[in-house]
């Protein structure tokens, strides 16, 4: 699903990940943590192009990312569901049609531009919505939303794209307990249901233990720890979130 070869990841450029070799198989569930400023979010952003790859070799989906054309970005990005930090809804729009967005990317600007969908992508729409348990709030605006269901929103706009692969960035940082336990729930049912692959950065590491088959550890520019959650000791977690443990 994922395979990078030594490789470096920044802005401009000034890296902020180098070196960094990594393969993820179908069907997997990663959790990435790390310190704020780790660079969590740059990987996540890399493997559909939007952070710079300054070198090596880097495919999603067996596409090239490193010397993808527009073409060959826009299927990527058809075929990986993104979450983003912060949820990235349109406020004005209700729910529904902020679910049906994620299908912007299969049909024509003139048909989203005046929201005509047909019978069978208001039915797909839904049943993403049903799998979340938002559909009750369908007709609703996204800005009166909870912020649990507008994370749930979230995901169902990434699910109608019927992805291969979801990456979601933070998608339970602004959650209380029992949220975050519900969006976790609801990744790993489409991890396990639909074999869909999943990575999510997450600032829980109760959650990344009981949730993840495999957990990342990124400090300093590179992945220092990368194994099962039983594998994760506390001298691992020492070394992950080592410079706020110095500062504390
Ligand atoms: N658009 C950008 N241009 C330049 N530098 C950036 C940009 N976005 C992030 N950075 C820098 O890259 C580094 C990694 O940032 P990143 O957002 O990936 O961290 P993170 O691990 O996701 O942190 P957090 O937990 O706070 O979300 C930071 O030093 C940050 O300042
Ligand atoms: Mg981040």
């Amino acid at each position: 699903m994922i395979f990078l070869q030594d490789v470096s990841i920044g802005y401009q450029h000034v890296p902020v990940l180098q070196n960094i070799d990594l393969q993820v198989d179908k069907g997997e569930f990663i959790g990435i943590i790390g310190l704020s400023g780790a660079g969590k979010s740059t990987l996540l952003k890399s493997m559909v192009g939007k952070t710079k790859i300054l070198s090596g070799e880097y495919r999603v989906c067996n596409l090239p990312v490193h010397k993808s054309s527009k073409k060959g970005m826009k299927e990527l990005r058809s075929r990986v569901g993104f979450i983003f930090q912060g949820y990235n809804l349109v406020n004005r729009l209700n729910v529904l049609h902020n679910v049906m967005s994620g299908m912007l990317k299969d049909i024509s600007l003139m048909r989203s531009v005046i929201k005509f969908y047909n019978a069978a992508e208001f039915d797909h729409a839904y049943e993403c919505m049903k799998l979340v348990g938002i559909e009750q709030l369908a007709l609703k605006r996204s800005d009166e939303l909870s912020g649990g269901e507008r994370q749930r929103t979230a995901i169902a706009r990434a699910l109608v794209q019927n992805p291969e692969l979801i990456l979601a960035d933070e998608p339970v940082a602004a959650l209380d307990p029992k949220s975050a336990v519900t969006v976790m729930d609801i990744l790993q049912n489409i991890n396990r249901s639909f074999g869909v692959t999943v990575i999510a950065n997450l600032h829980h590491l109760d959650l990344a233990r009981r949730y993840c088959s495999r957990i990342l550890g990124i400090s300093e520019g590179g992945i220092i720890f990368d194994g099962s959650p039983a594998e994760l000791c506390s001298q691992h977690v020492e070394l992950v979130y080592r410079r706020r443990m110095l500062a504390a």
